[in-house]
């Protein structure tokens, strides 16, 4: 479970997050939808203390950190709960495929190399590019390396898996196969995900949840018929409209 309470970001001056409260359950798939510049990156981020905040509590997973007096150890301890999928995949250049799903699991996770070939191996195949362990990332498509990406996340057997616009940076022919590896992992997967997309139809399909972030407050908060469907506030029809008609 991920509980957020009373969280406020601020850089400098300018206040990203206000006193944002909310409450994520074991297992459910969340979507976070919004405007550029809303506040979604920080927000995740915050979960695992890449962006630190200023005010409010964070629990993960039975972890619970508070802004004030939170500690580094406090923060390597919530980092191991959670992975991360980015909009520009984060994968190192140096290594394989087969390689990068297996960095985290020896360096954090400590496991013994043959163990985290065995199951990087298992999840190359999982996202359908067993073909390409050997490839580096220059030699791979985007929505390859961000099929690799998501093999990394799952590699380290978090509980929450944290997607930040997965397939933004992808041509749009690569969105689909992305996005087809992320329901294949809802489906086969009971964690808890995060999802930040302008995907509507994507988000319409997967999500028990569907946030709208707005200038750093959750202004409305529904099923993906509530949001889409029902009782839409303008503000969201409107934001929908632009997203979709891009
Ligand atoms: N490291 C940072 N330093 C200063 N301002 C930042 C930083 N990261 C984000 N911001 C600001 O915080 C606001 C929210 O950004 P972000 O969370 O990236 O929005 P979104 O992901 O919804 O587009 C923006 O105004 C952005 O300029
Ligand atoms: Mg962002």
């Amino acid at each position: 479970m991920i509980k957020v309470e009373q969280l406020k970001v601020q850089f400098g001056e300018n206040v990203v997050l206000k006193n944002v409260d909310v409450q994520i359950e074991n297992g459910e798939v969340v979507v976070l939808i919004g405007p550029s510049g809303s506040g979604k990156s920080t927000f995740l981020r915050c979960l695992n203390f890449l962006v630190r905040p200023v005010e409010g509590r964070i629990s993960v997973d039975g972890v619970t950190l508070d802004a004030k007096t939170v500690s580094k150890r406090e923060i390597d301890h919530i980092r191991q709960k959670t992975a991360m999928v980015f909009q520009n995949y984060n994968l190192l250049k140096n290594m394989t495929a087969l390689q990068n799903i297996m960095e985290p699991m020896v360096t954090v996770q400590k496991i013994s190399k043959k163990e985290a070939e065995k199951v990087a191996l298992g999840l190359l195949e999982k996202v359908g590019l067993l073909q390409k362990k050997d490839a580096y990332p220059k030699e791979m498509s985007g929505g390859q390396q961000q099929r690799i990406g998501i093999a990394r996340a799952l590699a380290v057997n978090a509980n929450v898996i944290l997607f930040d616009e997965p397939t933004s940076s992808l041509d749009p022919e690569l969105v689909g196969e992305v996005l087809g590896v992320i329901k294949q992992v809802v489906a086969e997967h009971n964690k808890t995900m995060l999802i930040v997309t302008h995907e509507m139809n994507f988000a319409r399909e997967v999500a028990d949840r569907i946030l709208f972030l707005e200038d750093g407050a959750i202004t409305a908060m529904g099923t993906p018929q509530e949001i889409f469907e029902n009782g839409a506030n303008e503000r969201i029809k409107k934001f929908i409209n632009t997203v979709s008609a891009n």
